[in-house]
């Protein structure tokens, strides 16, 4: 009996700290650094689906993620440009990358024009 108290003391710690740790993710994001180029992003399909670090590459698992764009500019600096961020074809993590990799890999994936995810208002 003690040692089942003692497990689920220790479970409910466990389960405790990730309730405190876990940061909240958005349902949806309107990405409009550049007002020309407004892009609606459904966050919750994508935290459902992958860790957050696989975007949130620099977040320390503490706290909120910090938004993209607080690092990457308008124009390259410690971090590499803000438009490479969102369409870097190499990296995974970049909206445009992500989505041509699981498309190749015949994986249901996102938008792979520019039209798609720039829409004409
Ligand atoms: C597929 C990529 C992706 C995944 C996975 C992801 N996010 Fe995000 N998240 C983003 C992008 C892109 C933004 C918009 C950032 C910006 O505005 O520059 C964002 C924004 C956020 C914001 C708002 C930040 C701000 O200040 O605007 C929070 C909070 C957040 N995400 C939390 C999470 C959490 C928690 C998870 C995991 C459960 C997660 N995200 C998973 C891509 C992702
Ligand atoms: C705290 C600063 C910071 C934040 C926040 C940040 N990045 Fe980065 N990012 C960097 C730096 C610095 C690099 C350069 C390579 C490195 O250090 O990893 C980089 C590189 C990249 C690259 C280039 C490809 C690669 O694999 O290196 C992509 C794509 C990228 N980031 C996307 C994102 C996205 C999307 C978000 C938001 C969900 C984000 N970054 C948030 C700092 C940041
Ligand atoms: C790590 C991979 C990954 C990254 C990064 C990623 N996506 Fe996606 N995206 C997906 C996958 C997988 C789907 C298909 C999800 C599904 O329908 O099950 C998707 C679907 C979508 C859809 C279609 C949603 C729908 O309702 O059909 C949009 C729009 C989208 N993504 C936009 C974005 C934008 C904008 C970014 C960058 C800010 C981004 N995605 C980054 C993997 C990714
Ligand atoms: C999967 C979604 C997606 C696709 C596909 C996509 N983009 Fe983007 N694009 C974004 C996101 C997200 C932003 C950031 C929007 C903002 O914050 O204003 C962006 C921003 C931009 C910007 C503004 C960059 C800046 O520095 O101000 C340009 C230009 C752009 N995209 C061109 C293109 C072109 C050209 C294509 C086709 C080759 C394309 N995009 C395909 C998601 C996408």
């Amino acid at each position: 009996m003690k040692k089942i108290l003692s497990i689920a003391v220790a479970l409910a710690f466990v389960l405790g700290v990730t309730v405190v740790m876990a940061a909240t993710a958005p349902k949806t994001v309107t990405l409009k650094a550049n007002p020309k180029k407004v892009v609606e992003f459904p966050h919750k399909i994508h935290s459902d689906k992958f860790k957050c670090e696989t975007c949130h590459h620099k977040w320390d698992k503490k706290g909120e993620p910090r938004a993209c764009l607080t690092c990457h500019k308008k124009k390259a600096g410690d971090a590499p440009r803000f438009f490479k961020a969102f369409h870097d074809r190499k990296s995974d993590r970049s909206c445009l990358g992500c989505h041509k990799k699981m498309a190749k890999e015949g994986k249901k994936s996102g938008p792979t024009k520019c039209a798609q995810c720039h829409v004409k208002k």
